[in-house]
């Protein structure tokens, strides 16, 4: 083992112990997605297993930014608890960006262009990391983390999405993930008013990230509809369409906790998963869980 690799493993080990101190802990997953894993994994749906490929191919350069704008204030943190928080936190992410990228990896294999959608990603990012102050960088994370954590809360909540879920790996990865990001909701949010982050900057930042999250999602999930010959499947895509955007479909059933995060006075915790999140670790890592043995 070289130099490197040992403080690599040191670091973590230390991420782990804090982290598990304050009920975020970073879980070491190591996900197999064989060759023959299904293509539509997502309901047999192109579109739908397309837009979710789409997230997870912005994941790994998405949660490195994350993890970045939270380090740029980590001097700045006395509070032992939101310390032990922060380390969780950077563990969870840097875990989830590695196994997104084995699932991207596979995601490739099946002729869709995930590194060029995290290229993508990177470079506004790189931007945003040069141009941009370290506050309204913060605010970005708390701004995504908000969406990750409402998206992970459905996909928690509601069997469906569950069942949606065809490949027992994937749903393993995605129910983890979903799990990891309710876990450690609070803390790029509870950083971000340590330093002074204040209401509007908070909110003004959420209208400019929903329309870059929008545009580059679109723009994203065409480019894997267009790579797999799907883009002008005008009924697949109606009817994928019609899942995320009808009355009852997944982004309006999102709408009332979207619009919470405008409330002066809003924290993450306010949406109560402590139950959720319980029943979830027992459905992963007990004995027969769908995990056991990791974590
Ligand atoms: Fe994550
Ligand atoms: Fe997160």
């Amino acid at each position: 083992m070289n130099t490197t690799t040992q403080t690599n493993e040191a670091t973590t080990a230390k991420r782990q112990t804090a982290g598990a101190k304050v009920g975020i802990p970073p879980r070491r997953m190591d996900f197999t997605f064989a060759d023959n894993t299904q293509r539509y994994w997502y309901k047999g749906s192109a579109f739908l297993t397309t837009f979710w490929t789409t997230l997870s191919a912005m994941f790994p350069e998405g949660e490195t930014f994350f993890c970045d704008s939270v380090k740029n204030y980590r001097q700045r943190i006395q509070d032992p608890t939101l310390k032990a928080q922060v380390a969780g936190f950077i563990g969870q992410e840097a875990m989830h960006s590695k196994e997104h990228q084995a699932f991207n990896e596979l995601a490739e294999k099946h002729g869709f262009p995930t590194g060029k959608l995290d290229r993508n990603v990177g470079w506004l990012l790189k931007i945003a990391r040069r141009f941009t102050p370290k506050k309204f960088q913060l605010a970005v994370t708390v701004c995504l983390e908000h969406y990750t954590a409402i998206l992970a809360e459905q996909l928690l909540r509601e069997p469906s999405h569950q069942q949606n879920i065809e490949d027992d790996e994937a749903r393993k990865l995605w129910m983890w993930h979903a799990l990891e990001e309710n876990e450690h909701k609070i803390v790029a949010y509870d950083v971000y008013n340590l330093v002074g982050g204040g209401y509007w900057l908070r909110t003004l930042t959420m209208l400019v990230v929903t329309l870059f999250f929008f545009a580059m999602v679109a723009i994203g999930h065409a480019q894997l509809l267009k790579a797999d010959g799907k883009l002008l499947d005008i009924k697949g895509n109606l009817k994928g369409l019609w899942f995320l955007w009808s009355p009852r479909g997944l982004f309006p059933r999102l709408l009332p906790q979207y619009l919470d995060f405008f409330r002066p006075g809003f924290h993450p915790n306010d949406h109560d998963t402590v139950q959720l999140l319980e029943d979830w670790r027992q459905r992963l890592f007990n004995r027969q869980g769908m995990l056991a043995g990791k974590g």
